[in-house]
């Protein structure tokens, strides 16, 4: 028999009042995951996590953890530790006795402290700075400590609510890797709640987009992003052009509203609906001049009425009577440059096609 999933939510509820936060969750978490709990503000996440750490009871369903209903049961009863936006480490303690202070509560006699607390701050890699005080640390390294303090305890879940939030973008991209190989490294389950669609996808195994209260969209990142399957997921997870149209039978071609036609892989095309949103990613999207044979087979014509050269790419804004504005994005691999007003033709491979109910 397969092991059970590390966190297992089943038909999880949970209303304030006469608010519904979070509504009808279901979703299973296999054992060692890195996943992502991805959703713009108000979504449900922390609602989310704070139910599985026991903070918070569900209005009705059912958590499992390890196989174990966990549902009413205290948050220290839980193997499980979490780790917060707001990090909160005690100013007038070291690094070591912050780290150490569960421990401590715990009665958890001297040596093994030291040994417990010695491999999670080489772990973390801040050895040499356990007499420290936090304000004598930068933001990535308080991070770090927050992280080593609820790792300690040896948990079987991390919980991580935007442990991320407060640092700047380079320490923060540089604390997406290092949490990923302290993760790798020690192999237990973590859970990242984030509105960051970058972050969630440089992390995590599994993304969940969750949209007022509920999950739209749960799988690999790749996955999620190649096909998106609603409109909410393909705007929210990076950029998209979207356009209106009809299916035909067999869901390999879609008559534009507009005029013209877009081709796609049927599987990339919800079954069963007519009126659809069909779209591409701007950086499958290739520029050509008309009459370019060479050109893949979904093609619409426009001008360029922005360009922006951003060092590694262009960005252009192509407007096409079929659309209105296309997003394109072109890596700067040769000198070929678009100026502003050219007639251009935006072509895309039919793979590149996904379609969301309209
Ligand atoms: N104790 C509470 N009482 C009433 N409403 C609440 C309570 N806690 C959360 N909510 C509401 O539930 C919804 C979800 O809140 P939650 O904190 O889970 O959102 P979130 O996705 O974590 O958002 P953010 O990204 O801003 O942290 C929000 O509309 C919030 O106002
Ligand atoms: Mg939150």
């Amino acid at each position: 028999m397969a092991a059970a999933p590390a966190i297992e939510l089943e038909h999880v509820t949970k209303t304030f009042t006469d608010f519904t936060a979070v509504e009808d969750l279901t979703l299973a978490i296999d054992d060692g995951h890195f996943f992502a709990l991805l959703g713009p503000s108000g979504c449900g996440k922390t609602t989310t996590l704070r139910m599985v750490g026991g903070f918070e009871e569900p209005t009705a369903g059912t958590i499992r953890l390890h196989g174990e209903n966990v549902t009413g049961l205290k948050p220290y009863r839980r193997l499980v530790n979490t780790v917060f936006q707001s990090y909160a480490l005690f100013p007038h303690l070291t690094v070591f006795e912050n780290v150490a202070f569960g421990l401590r509560r715990r009665e958890v006699s001297e040596g093994e402290v030291r040994k417990r607390v010695g491999e999670v701050l080489d772990l973390v890699q801040l050895t040499g700075r356990e007499n420290r005080k936090p304000r004598q640390l930068s933001g990535g390294q308080q991070q770090r400590v927050a992280v080593a303090r609820a790792l300690v305890n040896h948990p079987r879940v991390l919980l991580l609510d935007e442990p991320l939030g407060a640092l700047d973008l380079k320490l923060r991209k540089e604390m997406q890797i290092e949490l990923k190989r302290i993760q790798q490294e020690v192999g237990i389950t973590f859970v990242h709640v984030t509105h960051d669609q970058e972050e969630a996808m440089t992390m995590a195994d599994t993304i969940a987009v969750m949209h007022q209260g509920r999950i739209e969209r749960m799988g690999a990142p790749t996955e999620i992003y190649e096909d998106p399957r609603t409109a909410f997921v393909a705007g929210f997870l990076g950029a998209s052009n979207l356009m209106g149209g009809t299916v035909d039978g067999d869901r390999g071609t879609i008559a534009l509203s507009a005029g013209g036609v877009v081709y796609a892989d049927p599987k990339h095309i919800p079954a069963g609906v007519r009126e659809v949103l069909v779209g591409v990613r701007p950086e499958k999207v290739s520029l050509f001049l008309p009459g370019d044979e060479t050109a893949p087979r979904n093609r619409l014509r426009g001008k360029v009425t922005d360009a922006s050269f951003i060092g590694v790419s262009t960005h252009y804004l192509v407007h096409c009577p079929q659309v209105g504005e296309m997003a394109v994005v072109v890596q700067n691999l040769d000198d070929r440059r678009f100026s502003l007003g050219e007639d251009v033709v935006a072509a895309w491979n039919p793979d590149h096609t996904f379609g969301v109910a309209g």
